[in-house]
């Protein structure tokens, strides 16, 4: 079963807007987790402008309360890779992203990365965190990723949100199910994120074996809409029914 991580970054957004802890981040990851939700998600950019690297901690103990799982993604730098290390979290998502970028918006070429990436993923190793990488669904060299060590890799999924929008169907599932396959093949696990949403997910969810999907931006506006005990629990029972 696909497992659901929500990505808090939205909310630490809104907190930051103001010099109070208001939104309360961990509040609100509680509420998920009571919800039913799977884990948390971070992303502490270099700016800190959402999610703040000393986030990290807090949210953890929420997560180790819950029996949950933290994930903590972004661009490998020194600063990144430190806190990583220094807090262990059960998942580290390496993602490609420069530092004024306003969200995460392709994958690795991993091979032309491979330098950068090997080291850290050795590190990540060492310390028993499990490292994925966001790839793009065209991606065609799993194995260099297994090589270099990585556990999992995450899959890039607005193209596939774009495409379900424009068609109102499924038309890259297949391209996505396809990329899923040489993946796994390769011996990595298979998570995805960025845009998928209550509306789209469901045709996503159709590739066999995707381990995880991390979800923030959609997931919290519709929270306004709708409350965010309607929305987790549809969330859940979306994960619970994937192939
Ligand atoms: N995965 C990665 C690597 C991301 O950078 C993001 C956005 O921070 C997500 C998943 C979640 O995307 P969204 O906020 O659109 O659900």
């Amino acid at each position: 079963m696909t497992r659901l991580s929500v990505n808090i970054n939205k909310i630490a957004l809104l907190r930051n807007a103001r010099g109070r802890n208001y939104p309360d981040v961990a509040a609100f990851a509680s509420r998920c987790l009571e919800l039913g939700a799977h884990g948390i998600t971070l992303h502490p950019r270099p700016d800190e402008r959402h999610a703040r690297f000393r986030d990290i901690p807090e949210l953890k103990a929420i997560c180790r309360e819950h029996g949950a799982e933290i994930n903590v993604e972004g661009y490998p730098s020194a600063e990144f890779v430190e806190a990583v290390l220094s807090n262990r979290p059960d998942q580290c998502t390496l993602v490609p992203d420069a530092p004024g970028q306003i969200t995460s918006d392709h994958g690795w070429n991993v091979e032309d990365s491979a330098a950068l990436l090997g080291p850290v993923i050795e590190r990540l190793r060492a310390a028993g965190i499990r490292s994925s990488l966001f790839v793009d669904y065209t991606m065609q060299g799993f194995e260099t990723v297994r090589q270099l060590g990585a556990d999992r890799i995450e899959l890039y999924t607005e193209p596939y949100a774009v495409a379900w929008e424009d068609h109102n169907g499924t038309p890259l599932v297949h391209a996505f199910e396809q990329a899923a396959g040489r993946a796994q093949a390769a011996g990595l696990g298979v998570n995805a994120g960025h845009d998928l949403n209550l509306n789209n997910l469901k045709d996503f969810l159709r590739i066999p074996g995707i381990l995880e999907v991390s979800i923030g931006h959609a997931l919290v506006v519709e929270c306004i809409e709708w409350g965010i005990e309607h929305v987790i629990r549809r969330y859940v029972a979306l994960v619970a029914a994937s192939a």
